[in-house]
């Protein structure tokens, strides 16, 4: 187990206790036909429930642990090959999000996250996608990143 999981698994238990306390607040329920669950959060309720422990409130994460998406989310999803590893990441293929929810929340932190603006061609994550990528584990997490990094900065991105 590499120190990032052992890390991860202190960050889950903080954010269990932090929704304890946060439970009342954050229930802001949606029923919502077509998704796999009978019953829905918001994306932002969703974020903060199982993706804000380690992301931060706005994403900037955890220097030398937790990526900043404020900047490499939009970028990665201009790319196939990006795309297939936002949905890859354990914290996104391993959430217990339906692929519906899954795909709306990506949506709402490429809106709401980030430092750049989305291109007026961006195209929204489906559920289709999600769960076309979700169940093959991504090998190598770190050298799959570098090599998307450089390919965003060769496409002239900021
Ligand atoms: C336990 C900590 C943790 C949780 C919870 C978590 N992530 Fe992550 N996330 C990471 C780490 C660490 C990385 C860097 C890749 C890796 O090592 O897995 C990452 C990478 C990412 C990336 C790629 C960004 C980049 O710049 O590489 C996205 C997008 C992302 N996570 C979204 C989410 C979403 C959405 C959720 C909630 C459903 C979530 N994460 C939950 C720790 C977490």
């Amino acid at each position: 187990m590499s120190p990032s999981r052992r890390c991860c698994a202190v960050l889950f238990a903080r954010v269990g206790a932090t929704l304890r306390t946060g439970a009342a607040v954050a229930a802001v329920a949606l029923g919502s036909a077509g998704t796999s669950t009978a019953w829905g959060y918001q994306p932002i309720v969703n974020y903060q429930l199982q993706c804000m422990g380690c992301h931060l409130a706005d994403g900037s994460g955890e220097s030398g642990r937790v990526p900043s998406i404020r900047r490499s989310l939009v970028r990665f999803s201009e790319m196939p090959e990006g795309r297939e590893y936002v949905i890859r990441v354990p914290g996104v293929a391993q959430s217990p999000l339906s692929d519906e929810e899954t795909a709306t929340l990506l949506n709402w932190m490429a809106r709401n996250l980030s430092d750049l603006a989305l291109q007026s061609d961006f195209v929204d994550y489906s559920a289709a996608e999600i769960r076309r990528w979700r169940t093959q584990p991504l090998a190598q997490v770190s050298v799959v990143r570098a090599r998307l990094m450089s390919a965003a900065a060769t496409r002239g991105a900021q």
